[in-house]
């Protein structure tokens, strides 16, 4: 089966999938040097939670900095990105009707000693995010680096379901409105990029 396919099988299985050779070495180099590049250049903002008016910043629950993606130029690594997301998006349409219509993306940074306390990605005012996405893009992580990604039962969330280690490269998808997960405290600097297919129209 190919990769897309195989990923896609798991995730209509489980609702939730892990693929580690999905996307392209050198597309993930070229997202990770985008992505440091836009750090340097002051482009990241420190993350919040909770929306609009709700929206606080509190490193204790979320310690990460995000720099969302926009559409650029063609040859440029994250449009290349966008180009494939939407191909996955068209297959998971077809193979299991998924309904998807838009999608999101930021690049995400974690400071060493930072994580993301359990929360849901589906919040007030977000049902349209379905399915939640992560590739992450540092070039080395052992399990020494820590700052796994947890996935927790949806019918008991203090039960762990997967403990995903974030190694280069490593795409993670899930269902947005089921799953509890969390983000370990990292021991180094931690790069992803991050997003969210939705049922509704950009
Ligand atoms: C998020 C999130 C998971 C990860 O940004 O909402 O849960 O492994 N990220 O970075
Ligand atoms: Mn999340």
């Amino acid at each position: 089966m190919a990769p897309t396919e195989h990923l896609i099988d798991t995730l209509a299985d489980q609702g939730w999938a892990v693929s580690d050779g999905i996307i392209d070495t050198s597309l993930r180099h070229g997202l990770y040097t985008e992505c440091t590049q836009a750090w340097a250049s002051d482009a990241f903002r420190q993350a919040g939670i909770g929306r609009l008016a709700t929206h606080t910043l509190d490193t204790q629950i979320r310690g990460d900095a995000i720099c969302w993606i926009e559409p650029g130029p063609a040859d440029q690594p994250s449009s290349q990105f966008l180009q494939w997301a939407a191909e996955l998006k068209q297959d998971l349409n077809r193979l299991l009707y998924a309904g998807l219509h838009s999608a999101e993306f930021h690049f995400a940074r974690y400071p060493a000693g930072q994580g993301y306390k359990k929360h849901r990605d589906q919040h007030q005012g977000q049902r349209h995010r379905k399915l939640s996405l992560v590739l992450y893009l540092n070039p080395q992580w052992t399990a020494a680096d820590q700052g796994e990604l947890c996935l927790y039962d949806p019918q008991d969330e203090n039960r762990e379901v997967a403990r995903i280690l974030p190694q280069p490269g490593r795409l993670v998808l899930f269902r947005s409105d089921l799953f509890p997960h969390e983000v370990l405290p990292c021991t180094r600097t931690r790069w992803s990029l991050t997003g969210w297919l939705r049922t509704d129209r950009a």
